[in-house]
């Protein structure tokens, strides 16, 4: 089914430096999520801090009842079960082939017999198309492998939420199309939750439910998919359609004079909002909305050729 996050006033720095402060936001059960933002916003710190691994100055995270930012070592140990991650390198053991690295949290976490870790981990290999590899170190496979058997061992406990780390970087175009396409089929095959860190905009403009973006230590926006996309709030505008002209500059703010001299230029027309990917079965997810439908039922104009055929075809979708 998966579980709602519900984060309300989060706060976290490190010594002086406040890495972003006050961020509300609820992360519907079942629904996939990405996390945008620059480089150094706090994305990677905001997924440690979903799951208790980083303590919140202020704030709460509540998780079916619990705030795993007050709540005890016992309790939290209890909550982190629902969670799958899957690490930015995909967070392998070197010296364990893939077979064991899927089955480790198994043998960590569960008391099943070695017959039953093995139909698991054989379950989990194939949903992530490694079946035949399980023998391979490691080191001996391409990083597309690499962050598809971190994906098994992330879903090997059965996770309520799934928390993925850049699970495209380093990736080529065409194993992030297919990962992508894993993802979505996978969120509809387990209907778990699911939070994307990514920088791809691709992959933001076109799988997730609703997209959320950090900057300049608050998250700027949070909702569905189709209301960023047709946003033309500055910096969301700028970060979805991968602009040069708005507020983020090279080091992540620009300051007044920069942001002066480009008052006068034009923007480019927001482009059309690609359709969302769906399962490659063909059946929607739970979590699925028509096209179009947040932008009819609150009255927003979707830019020209929206939702068309073959413009999903012209990303990559
Ligand atoms: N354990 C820590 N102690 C002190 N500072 C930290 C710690 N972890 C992260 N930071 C700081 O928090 C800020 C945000 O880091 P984070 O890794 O979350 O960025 P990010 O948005 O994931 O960036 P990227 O897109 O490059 O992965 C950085 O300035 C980083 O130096
Ligand atoms: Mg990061």
């Amino acid at each position: 089914m998966g579980v709602e996050i519900k984060v309300d006033g989060l706060t976290k720095s490190f010594g002086k430096q406040v890495i972003w402060g006050d961020v509300s936001l609820t992360i519907p059960a079942g629904e996939i999520c990405v996390m945008l933002g620059p480089s150094g916003t706090g994305k990677s710190v905001f997924l440690k801090t979903l799951i208790g691994l980083l303590k919140p100055d202020k704030g709460s995270i509540v998780i079916e009842g619990t705030d795993i930012a007050t709540c005890s070592e016992r309790q939290l140990y209890e909550i982190r079960k629902l969670f799958g991650v899957l690490f930015q390198d995909g967070a392998m053991f070197g010296s364990m082939n893939l077979y064991d690295n899927v089955a480790f949290p198994l043998r960590e976490h569960t008391r099943k017999s070695e017959s039953e870790v093995r139909d698991v981990v054989m379950e989990k290999m194939e949903l992530v198309g490694l079946v035949g590899a399980e023998d391979k170190l490691p080191g001996e496979i391409s990083g597309g492998m690499r962050k598809r058997a971190g994906l098994a061992r992330a879903l090997v406990l059965d996770p309520e939420i799934v928390l993925f780390d850049e699970p495209d970087s380093g990736l080529d175009p065409v194993r992030t199309s297919f990962l992508n396409q894993l993802i979505v089929d996978l969120n509809a095959q387990i209907d778990a939750t699911f939070l994307i860190v990514t920088h791809d905009i691709n992959t933001a403009r076109t799988v997730p439910d609703n997209i959320g973006l950090l900057f300049h230590r608050h998250l700027a926006m949070f909702g569905p998919r189709e209301m960023l996309l047709s946003s033309e709030e500055p910096v969301v505008r700028q970060f979805l359609n991968a602009q040069r002209i708005g507020p983020i500059g090279m080091s992540e703010e620009k300051d007044a004079d920069e942001l002066e001299a480009e008052k006068d230029q034009e923007l480019p027309a927001l482009p059309p909002i690609p359709l969302q990917l769906e399962p490659s079965n063909g059946v929607a997810r739970r979590s699925q909305r028509p096209p179009g439908e947040w932008c009819r039922e609150h009255g927003v104009t979707p830019p020209p050729g929206s939702f068309e055929e073959n413009m999903s075809m012209a990303t990559g979708a």
